[in-house]
């Protein structure tokens, strides 16, 4: 008899009472500090670290009757049937066990695209909105993005990390462990060096794990006005240099849409982004359908974002790359009058789907995954099933980090969420209600328990 894992990393898979591998999973009792038990369903989404799911992959995500998962550090060690993973794992006097007493566990929601840091609000856009007038327009008056950049140029420091702190708070309440975060809002190199610098706070003193993202190409400052291209060259010599000499960012990103930036001059900013260690994303065919997509495939982008009006040609070509398509359905929602982004030929055509909430305080004032997930499942007619591998797995290669989080499996940090729930369905089925009860970060019990 042979072990049907693959290593150390496998125990939960396999059956056998000894192992002739003698993999560690298998050698005797693995000690845990943690112990989640008793899940109707725990929903896994193994089996795709490597590469993110594209179509009929969206739709497996390894469920788990009757599942548990044990961690020990903040990393999980075991994760299978409860039975297996009890009868393996051995406590101490100071574990924690949560049972769950059969409801739905989910990995960490990923949230790959948001603007979590700013100040002000702009809920007056509502009466502009409802009025007719679009979102381009209200960039144009001066409003949208310009108000915010207004309102952040003015704030403090501590009054930006006040700010995201309780926004990251609600986000944690709902299920959302991981969470990508932009500038774009200082549209200075000092501005946007305190944006930055407010999210790395933020990572240091919020649960929620951080992943900042340059997006000093947001908008056009009113000092840039009249010579957009001086606001171009600001941006590639002296904002990438000292966000990069800082080690402030993992990511740039442009907004690259009809009147902000050009393709052109995305490729420009991006392609020196990249030459000084920064990956790739876009804010791709948003509004018009400029070629956004098709240029994030060919910089090997790790996202293209937005995508309401892709083409068939950038479809394609994403489906060709390794990019990330994160749809934003939610802004959609919000903008009140746009196309929803094609979700269903995405897919079909073999692109990596994710979903994001994009949070920010004029497209989207929307920081719950759960309600994006359930406006997903309505509007981009995305399964349930599809809709989870798109906020789990596939959100985290959006961001580069699927590594350690976005599924449940040995080795990937201790991220995951209990809903109240008894069939993983109901989540998007009852959107609009918070209906996760427990929440664990780096395999701490931080929400609920
Ligand atoms: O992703 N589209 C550009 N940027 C943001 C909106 C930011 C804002 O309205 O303040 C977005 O939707
Ligand atoms: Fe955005």
């Amino acid at each position: 008899m042979r072990c049907e894992g693959v290593g150390a990393n496998s125990f939960a898979l396999c059956s056998l009472l000894f192992c002739r591998k003698g993999c560690v999973g298998h050698m005797g009792k693995i000690a845990a500090d943690l112990l989640v038990r008793g899940a109707g369903q725990l929903v896994t989404v193994a089996g795709h670290t490597g590469r993110p799911k594209r179509g009929p992959e969206l739709a497996e995500i390894g469920i788990i009757n009757d599942g548990a998962v044990a961690a020990r550090d903040g990393i999980i060690v075991a994760v299978g049937p409860g039975p297996q993973v009890e009868e393996r794992v051995e406590l101490g006097d100071s574990s924690v066990v949560v049972d769950t007493g059969g409801k739905v566990v989910l990995p960490g929601l990923v949230d790959p695209h948001t603007h979590v840091v700013f100040a002000g609000s702009r809920e007056y856009e509502l009466e502009m909105k409802i009025a007719g007038l679009n979102y381009l327009e209200i960039l144009a008056r001066g409003g949208g993005i310009l108000d915010t950049v207004r309102a952040t140029r003015a704030a403090g420091f501590d009054e930006l990390v006040a700010a995201g702190h309780k926004y990251l708070d609600q986000m944690l309440a709902q299920g959302t462990t991981t969470a990508e975060v932009k500038s774009g809002y200082g549209l200075t190199t000092r501005d946007e060096i305190k944006m930055l610098a407010a999210a790395r706070e933020l990572n240091s003193r919020h649960p929620v794990d951080l992943v900042p993202t340059f997006l000093g190409a947001h908008a056009i400052p009113p000092e840039y006005k009249d010579r957009p291209e001086d606001f171009v060259r600001l941006v590639i010599e002296e904002m990438l240099p000292a966000v990069a000499a800082e080690g402030l960012a993992r990511f740039c990103d442009v907004f690259c849409e009809a009147g902000v930036f050009s393709v052109e001059q995305s490729r420009r900013i991006l392609v020196e982004a990249g030459r000084l260690g920064l990956q790739s994303k876009l804010h791709a065919d948003e509004i018009v359908s400029l070629g956004g997509a098709e240029l994030a495939a060919e910089l090997g982008a790790a996202s293209a974002d937005h995508l309401m009006a892709v083409s068939p040609a950038g479809i394609g070509r994403l489906a060709e790359s390794d990019t990330v398509g994160v749809i934003l359905p939610a802004t959609t929602f919000c903008l009140m009058g746009g196309r929803y982004a094609p979700a269903r030929e995405m897919i079909e055509k073999g692109v990596a789907v994710a979903l994001a909430s994009d949070f920010n305080p004029g497209s989207s004032p929307v920081n719950s995954m759960p309600i994006v997930m359930g406006i997903a499942c309505r509007q981009l007619k995305m399964m349930p099933a599809e809709v989870v591998a798109a906020v789990t797995i596939n959100a985290a290669h959006a961001i580069g980090r699927a590594g350690a989080v976005g599924s449940l499996e040995v080795g990937k940090k201790a991220d995951l969420v209990v809903f109240n729930a008894t069939d993983y369905r109901y989540l998007m089925y009852r959107f609009g209600t918070n209906l996760a009860s427990v929440v664990v970060k780096s395999g701490k019990v931080v929400v609920g328990g």
